[in-house]
């Protein structure tokens, strides 16, 4: 069990909260001036991956607390009870093993002293041998897959993300209950050659099952009125097969999964199913082995090597320590559109919490607001802010060496962007700089002097640099995980609890009241807000 812990009055908390109001800390132009080796000391690298976070305002003390806050929180101790499946998500009496999703044959995950892999890895060959049927027959063109929040977000991201690796049929996501949704989806597909997935882990989120009935509706009219259709048309991915089955789904396309899999981190296993759609089983088992090496990297590198708890702890020193409530993360990808929204579920719904451990107040800003947009298309929107807006938001970029797109040159422009914009928030622009330039085009000195200081930014923004060689199911999978051990480590250091999510709960309930008092025709009379 993971006892309460309160980051600011640790010993290590008290010591950085002192240390930063002693102003000692240089900025970070200064650190970096006066250290040729910065980038040496403040990089870290796990099997293709580098992670730079030279641009984060960090000298030797900041590290001494911080690692000293990460023991003083039983990160390790919490790391092990999470492998070891016991039950840390503890307000749902559930242990918390995703990982068991992704591990192979000798990877040991148990819950009360049962093996869970080999129920894993029969539902995984399924799964696959399922969705590599659907991947490999000409007859089908189109799988819908239906589900929302962590039943779409992650497959939905995956998939685009790997664009380049699809070789299956068209896959097409729809979460919303606008039905303007599905309608722009069904569009484009013929009953005859679409597939449908039902994604939920519950099978009883209303914006699904309405989906799903209406996907249901379309396919039998489309096929000829009978319903029988629907058990050779439909799959279902979730941990209710009794309630999929009810649907009138058959149990071999029924894929399932266990209560420790909580649905924002559910896509390596059945719910990735629309990914192996995509791209085909041997790519799907690359995702998973990505994601397996960053799981050993977590378990196994010590704290100051290890990503997610570098990373983990920088996210808290900026949220707690210097009150920077808001995260851009910026792929320099097009194909990573979906991450800030995966992200945002992630990080959001995990560490978005009122309470500590032990049910009182927090105390302190909880999860970050996560938000981003692909580079370039950023620049051209709120970078603005970013350099010049009076509150400081700490930048996350995802860049890769090699192309996405089918242009070297054009790549080599994006790449420049993203370091350049590092570069940017970095040094910013000195106003003798802007003078110069301004009296090299001409501009009188009244000009000058009116204008330059909106020209003029102090620079000394973080930032940290994340670098992949290529954008592949490998990369991905890493990605994903390594982000997942940093939302874990970033909950233990809050002292939350990150796995139930009971704050989504009440405004589902009133939604069904209120839909139930406009079908009987109005709010007028209900008990609600006077608004
Ligand atoms: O409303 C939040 C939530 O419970 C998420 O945590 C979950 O990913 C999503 O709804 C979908 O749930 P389900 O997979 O059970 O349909």
């Amino acid at each position: 069990m993971l006892t309460p812990f309160h980051l600011r009055q640790s010993e290590s908390g008290r010591a950085l909260a002192a240390y930063l109001a002693s102003g000692k800390l240089a900025d970070l132009k200064t650190l970096f001036a006066e250290d040729s080796q910065r980038f040496e000391r403040f990089h870290l690298r796990m099997h293709g991956v580098l992670y730079d976070f030279s641009k984060q305002p960090i000298d030797a003390e900041v590290w001494k607390c911080l690692f000293g806050i990460a023991r003083e929180a039983g990160l390790e101790r919490a790391r092990e009870a999470m492998f070891c499946g016991e039950r840390i998500n503890a307000t749902e009496h559930r242990a918390v093993l995703h990982m068991a999703l992704r591990a192979v044959e000798g990877d040991r995950f148990s819950v009360d002293g049962v093996d869970v892999l080999p129920g894993v890895l029969q539902v995984r060959r399924r799964m696959l041998a399922f969705a590599e049927a659907l991947w490999a027959d000409p007859q089908v063109t189109d799988v819908g897959n239906i589900g929302i929040g962590g039943s779409d977000l992650g497959p939905h991201m995956a998939v685009r993300a790997l664009r380049r690796f699809h070789t299956g049929p068209r896959v097409h996501f729809v979460s919303n209950v606008d039905r303007a949704h599905l309608d722009a989806v069904l569009a484009g597909c013929r009953p005859e050659s679409t597939q449908f997935i039902i994604a939920s882990k519950t099978f009883t989120t209303a914006e699904t099952m309405r989906n799903a009935e209406a996907a249901k509706a379309w396919v039998i009219a489309g096929l000829g009125g009978n319903p029988e259709v629907i058990a050779r048309t439909f799959a279902a991915v979730s941990s209710a097969p009794d309630r999929a089955a009810d649907f009138g789904i058959p149990s071999e396309r029924v894929f399932g999964f266990e209560d420790w899999v909580g649905g924002r981190f559910s896509v390596w296993g059945p719910v990735g199913c629309a990914v192996a759609v995509a791209i085909g089983a041997a790519a799907f088992e690359q995702f998973l082995a990505g994601a397996r090496e960053a799981d050993r990297h977590f378990r196994t590198v010590p704290l100051e090597q290890n990503i997610p708890v570098v990373s983990g702890l920088i996210g808290v020193y900026a949220s707690v320590f210097r009150g920077l409530a808001s995260w851009a993360v910026l792929p320099y990808a097009q194909d990573l559109d979906r991450l800030p929204a995966f992200l945002q579920q992630a990080d959001m719904e995990s560490n978005g919490k009122g309470v500590d451990r032990g049910g009182a107040p927090v105390g302190v800003p909880t999860s970050t607001v996560v938000w981003g947009e692909p580079g370039t298309n950023g620049q051209h929107a709120f970078h603005q802010l970013l350099h010049q807006g009076s509150e400081i938001i700490p930048v996350d970029f995802l860049a890769f060496r090699e192309p996405t797109g089918s242009c070297a040159a054009a790549h080599r422009v994006l790449f420049a962007h993203a370091v350049a914009q590092a570069e940017a928030l970095l040094i910013g622009r000195k106003r003798g700089e802007v003078e110069e330039e301004m009296r090299a085009h001409g501009a009188s000195e009244e000009e000058i002097q009116r204008v330059a200081p909106h020209r003029t930014f102090a620079g000394n923004r973080p930032s940290s640099f994340w670098l992949w060689d290529r954008l592949d199911p490998r990369a991905l999978g890493q990605c994903i995980a390594l982000h997942e051990h940093r939302i874990f480590v970033q909950g233990v250091l809050l002292g939350v609890y990150s796995f139930d999510q009971w704050g989504v709960e009440l405004g589902k309930g009133l939604a069904d009241r209120i839909h139930g008092n406009l079908s009987a025709g109005g709010v007028h009379d209900a008990p609600h807000d006077a608004s």
